[in-house]
């Protein structure tokens, strides 16, 4: 049976280490009990290639399983975001093989027949809502998806734009939808089809096209690693707090 206790020279051993057992695949580690569990997986030796991204929670590549000692549960959650605890079991998804389709947005139309040509599984959806208690981004999946269903994609496209992609609803969905990738194409119809147009977007596009920038990429591309590095660290930061009149000094870019 697996230990989920530590024993008292266990314990002992802690408190003058300051470290704490875990297991990443079945293999026991003792890692500095404030690390997530990406920088666990580092500490105990493995090279992140594949499963690592951002490493802010962002690009939803680092979908961990871990289950906890004495627990029954399954849990699960972005290994950059997570801190770990003493005797996790612990392993990664680092990619979900599930079905996409394939479709040129331009010839599509934003109607819900096109989401269930695309997507017809998910009229399997059972209404278990698991995959709303897998999301780390505590998305309501079972609510977009049943918006798909409905065929409103707005409220699909809406309810869905936290999603980073993880692919943790998918994996524990009994009825083997991969929601992430109809929700990507809702919100790729919604903006191409349903909002109104950033006008400034379209406008920067063409410059883009024109070749306005060419001639700074090129200067840039030919500037030393240093200098790159003053340029970068004085450029001109939009603040944080900062409302929608907000302007750069420089609006030559614009
Ligand atoms: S896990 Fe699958 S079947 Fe269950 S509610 Fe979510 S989409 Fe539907
Ligand atoms: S909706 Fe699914 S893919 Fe998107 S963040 Fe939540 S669990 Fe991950
Ligand atoms: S590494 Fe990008 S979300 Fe974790």
């Amino acid at each position: 049976m697996a230990q989920t206790t530590q024993t008292k020279e266990e314990l002992a051993e802690t408190k003058e280490t300051g470290l704490i057992p875990i297991f990443i695949m079945g293999q026991k580690y003792e890692v500095p009990p404030s690390l997530t569990i990406q920088k666990a997986l580092e500490y105990a030796g493995y090279q992140l290639i594949r499963g690592c991204g951002c490493r802010g929670g962002i690009c939803g590549a680092c979908a961990t399983v871990y289950r906890k000692p004495g627990s029954y549960r399954l849990e699960v959650g972005l290994s950059c975001q997570t801190v770990v605890e003493p005797y996790m079991y612990i392993t990664q998804i680092p990619f979900f093989p599930a079905n996409k389709a394939t479709y040129d947005i331009n010839l599509l139309e934003p109607t819900g027949e096109t989401v269930a040509s695309l997507y017809p599984e998910i009229f399997k959806c059972i209404g278990c809502n698991t995959c709303t208690r897998s999301c780390p981004m505590d998305i309501d999946v079972l609510e977009y998806i049943s918006q798909a269903i409905r065929g409103n994609i707005r409220r699909a496209a809406e309810e869905s734009f936290d999603c980073v992609m993880c692919g943790l609803c998918a994996a524990r969905c009994p009825s083997e939808l991969a929601q992430y990738l109809t929700a990507i194409l809702c919100r790729r119809l919604y903006a191409k089809y349903q909002l109104a147009k950033a006008e400034h977007l379209e406008k920067q596009v063409k410059a883009l096209e024109a070749g306005k920038f060419e001639a700074d990429l090129r200067a840039l591309m030919q500037t030393k690693e240093e200098q790159l590095k003053t340029l970068y660290k004085e450029r001109e930061v939009e603040p944080a707090m900062a409302d929608e009149t907000w302007e750069p000094k420089d609006k030559s870019h614009l």
